[in-house]
C-alpha cells in the first residue's frame, strides 16, 4: 500500500497534487512520500514482533539524506556497501552501531573508517577480505565484528542481473567452504564471529527461495555449533519483491511468519537476533518520477511519446527491461488514447521508459512513472550532460526539496582545462 492515489482525476502524493509539484519544481523530478516510507518500514518491525531484530535498510536503494534520516528516526539500521554510504548514514544521523557493511571489494581505508566509527558488523564475502580486515583491525588495536556472507546456491528465480545467491555469482562464500573460513575467522585475533549472512537476490516474488536458503544456513549453524562457534545474529539480506505490474510478492508479514515458524522449531532459534536488509520493498513504491510529454511523434509502425526524462534519470527499463507503470497525473481533460513507446531525450535507441503503453495524452501533459523510489535517482547519471533531477519529499500537505535539481555549471565541477598551450 502506498500514498499515491487519484482524487477527482488528479494523482496525489499524500495530500499534494503531483500536477502542482511539476509546475512548481519542474520536471523531471522524483517525488517521495514520507508516510509510505514509514508504513513500509513499520511493516517489517511489526511482522517480527517480539523476536529480537534489526531492519538494516539497504542504502543503495535510495540514499537521499532525508530518506536515511527518516528511517534512522524510526529506529532503522543500515546496510552499506561503501565508505560513501557510511558517511551518508552518519550525516543523516544514523547510528553506526546499527550499520552492517556488505560488498565484495571493501578497501582497507573503508574498513578503517567503519572500525573507527564502530559499526555493528562486517559482512565478509571472501577469505582474503577476512585476512585484510584482521590486518586493518590489528593495526588499529581493534576487534572487528564479522559475519560471513554465505552463498547458499539457491535460485531466487529473478532477473539474472539481480540474482546473487547462485554458485556462479561473484557474491559470498560458497556454503561448502564456509565452515573452513569460519574456523579461520575464529582463530584470528582481531576479528570476532558474531553472525551469519546471506542475500540471494532482489525482487523475489515467492518465499520458497528464502526458506530454502534458511534451511541451508541452519545446517551450517549446527555444524558451527559443534565446533564451538555460536552465531548471535542471522542476517537474511534483502530481496523481497514489490508489485511493479501484476506481481503479488509476499508481504513482510507472510515472509516473517514463515521464517519465525521455522526458527521456532530450531534449537535456540528464539534467541537469535534476525537482521534484514530490505531496500526495494521499503523504497520502490514510496516514490514516482514525474516527467512531461515534449512531443507526440506518430510513426508508421510505432507512436512515440517523447518525454523529458531519459535513461540517465531512470535506467531500470533500459538496463533490465524493467516494467514500471506510467500514468497521467491529470486525467480530467478528455484525450484520444493510443499505443506509445515512451522514450527519453538521450541519444540511444535503448533510451526508453516504457514500451507499448496505452495512454490518453497530449504534449505538455505530466506523467508519473510509478515504483521509482528504489534504484531510481541513485542510478541516475549525467550522460548527455543532463543535470540530475530534483528530489522532493511530501509529508501530508507539505513538500520539502530534499535534493535540488543539479545546475548546468555543476556538470563540470572538478574538471579543468589543460594549461594554455600553443596548438
Ligand atoms: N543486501 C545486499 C547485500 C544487496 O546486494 C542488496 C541489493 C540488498 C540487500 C537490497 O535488496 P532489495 O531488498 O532492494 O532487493 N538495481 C537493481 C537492484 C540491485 C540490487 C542489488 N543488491 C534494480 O534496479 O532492480
Amino acid at each position: 500500500m502506498d500514498h499515491f492515489n487519484y482524487r477527482d482525476g488528479v494523482l496525489y502524493a499524500e495530500d499534494v497534487p503531483l500536477s502542482r509539484l511539476a509546475s512548481e519544481y519542474g520536471t523531471p523530478c522524483y517525488v517521495y512520500s514520507k508516510a509510505t516510507f514509514t508504513r513500509h518500514f513499520r511493516a517489517y518491525t511489526e511482522a517480527l514482533g517480539s523476536q529480537a531484530h534489526l531492519i538494516c535498510y539497504a542504502v543503495k536503494a535510495n540514499s537521499n539524506l532525508a530518506v536515511l534520516g527518516l528511517l534512522a528516526r524510526l529506529g532503522a539500521g543500515f546496510d552499506i556497501v561503501s565508505a560513501g554510504e557510511l558517511e551518508r548514514v552518519l550525516a543523516a544521523g544514523g547510528d553506526p552501531a546499527k550499520v552492517v557493511f556488505s560488498g565484495v571489494a571493501k578497501r582497507a581505508d573503508e574498513m578503517e573508517r567503519a572500525l573507527q566509527v564502530g559499526i555493528k558488523c562486517f559482512n565478509v564475502e571472501s577469505r582474503p577480505e577476512l585476512e585484510r580486515l584482521n590486518g586493518v583491525a590489528e593495526r588499529l588495536g581493534k576487534v572487528a565484528p564479522v559475519s560471513l556472507r554465505v552463498n547458499p546456491d539457491v535460485d531466487a528465480g529473478t532477473h539474472p542481473y539481480i540474482s546473487t545467491g547462485l554458485k556462479d555469482n561473484k557474491f559470498g562464500i560458497p556454503v561448502d567452504d564456509a565452515l573452513e573460513v569460519y574456523e579461520l575467522a575464529a582463530s584470528l585475533p582481531n576479528v570476532r564471529v558474531v553472525g551469519l549472512d546471506c542475500h540471494i537476490g532482489s525482487q523475489l516474488t515467492e518465499t520458497a527461495p528464502f526458506l530454502d536458503a534458511l534451511e541451508r544456513l541452519l545446517v551450517l549453524m549446527e555444524r558451527l555449533r559443534e565446533r564451538g562457534i555460536e552465531i548471535e545474529h542471522l542476517d537474511l539480506g534483502g530481496g523481497l519483491g514489490v508489485p511493479y505490474r501484476d506481481e503479488t510478492p509476499p508481504q513482510p508479514f507472510d515472509y516473517a511468519s514463515k521464517l519465525l515458524a521455522r526458527l521456532s522449531r530450531w534449537e535456540g532459534g528464539e534467541r537469535l537476533t534476525l537482521l534484514f536488509e530490505p531496500g526495494r520493498s521499503i523504497a520502490a513504491n514510496a516514490g514516482v518520477l514525474l516527467t512531461r510529454v515534449e512531443f507526440l511523434k506518430p510513426g508508421e509502425t510505432k507512436n512515440f511519446a517523447i518525454v523529458d526524462a531519459g535513461m540517465n534519470d531512470l535506467i531500470r527499463p533500459s538496463l533490465y527491461q524493467a516494467w514500471q507503470a506510467i500514468v497521467p497525473v491529470d486525467t480530467r481533460e478528455a484525450r484520444d488514447s493510443a499505443l506509445y513507446d515512451v522514450v527519453g531525450p538521450v541519444c540511444e535507441t535503448g533510451d526508453f521508459i516504457g514500451k507499448e503503453r496505452e495512454l490518453a495524452i497530449a504534449p505538455g501533459d505530466v506523467l508519473a512513472v510509478r515504483s521509482a523510489g528504489a534504484y531510481g535517482f541513485v542510478m541516475a547519471s549525467n550522460y548527455n550532460s543532463r543535470p540530475r533531477p530534483a528530489e522532493l519529499m511530501v509529508d501530508g500537505e507539505h513538500c520539502h526539496v530534499v535534493r535540488a535539481r543539479e545546475s548546468i555549471e555543476s556538470l563540470w565541477q572538478g574538471e579543468a582545462l589543460l594549461p594554455a598551450q600553443e596548438v
